[in-house]
């Protein structure tokens, strides 16, 4: 059967579409608790040293249409205990940090919580692809509390910098939006353009890190006084 078809009769089919509303729920819900971990920690660095490490967080949920394409081209049934059994990205998370020592931060802070549980890691940072894309993924299995059980939902994550995010982004859309493959003059420069981007990361964090050990911790010249600037500090 081919995507189309079986897109077809699972769209029609009127349990199946209330199968895969249960499903959304719960991954979209997985999503949502390691969104807020990761805007509490993001936070309480603002606070303790001044520092952001995130620059954004982008989000996703397979679509049922990616789902049943990956099953199929997987050769696995096309069923939803099937997609829950064998697909790790259904809810997807990409953090998108400012510097290559967030991404490792970030990641051993997630990893630690005691109730996120690391099921997968591959790390495209230390071990580039032969295309030159970069990035951290960990599979991570999130807690998510419903009225009669909890359910274990894995959730991809995917940490990377603004630069490895910005090539990523742009060999994607090349690779899609375009009906012709590159050739491999091509590719080449693809990849170099992934090194000297990764080039840069390398000397951003370094200069970061020079300016850092020069203005030491500055908490209290950033945060501390937003705390008072509501309207009844004008009483003093
Ligand atoms: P999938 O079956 O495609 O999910 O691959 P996988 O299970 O081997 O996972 P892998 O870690 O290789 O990649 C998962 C995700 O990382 C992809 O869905 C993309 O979002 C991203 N990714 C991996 N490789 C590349 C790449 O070469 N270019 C870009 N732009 N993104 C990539
Ligand atoms: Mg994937």
């Amino acid at each position: 059967m081919n995507t189309e078809t079986a897109i077809m009769k699972i769209t029609g089919d009127r349990e199946i579409q209330r199968q895969f509303l249960e499903m959304s729920h719960l991954y979209d819900a997985a999503i949502r608790e390691v969104r807020t971990k990761l805007e509490i920690l993001d936070r309480e660095f603002s606070i303790l040293y001044a520092s952001n490490p995130i620059h954004h967080i982008d989000s996703r949920l397979k679509s049922p249409r990616s789902i049943i394409g990956k099953l199929e081209r997987k050769g696995l049934p096309v069923t939803i205990e099937s997609a829950e059994a064998n697909l790790q990205d259904i809810a997807g998370v990409r953090i998108v940090c400012n510097y290559i020592d967030d991404i490792y931060r970030l990641a051993d802070l997630l990893v630690r919580q005691q109730d996120l549980e690391l099921v997968a890691r591959k790390d495209y940072i230390e071990n580039p692809k032969p295309n030159g894309y970069r990035s951290l993924h960990l599979v991570l299995r999130v807690p998510v509390y419903l009225s009669s059980h909890t359910e274990l939902v894995p959730v991809e994550v995917q940490i990377r910098t603004i630069a490895m995010d910005f090539w990523a982004s742009l060999e994607h859309e090349l690779r899609y939006k375009n009906d012709v493959e590159a050739t491999a003059p091509l590719k080449d420069r693809l990849k170099r353009c992934a090194e000297q981007s990764a080039a840069l990361d390398v000397e951003m964090q370094s200069i970061y890190r020079e300016m850092r050990g020069m203005a030491g911790r500055r908490s209290e010249d950033y945060e501390v006084d937003g705390l008072w600037s509501d309207d009844d500090s004008q009483e003093e």
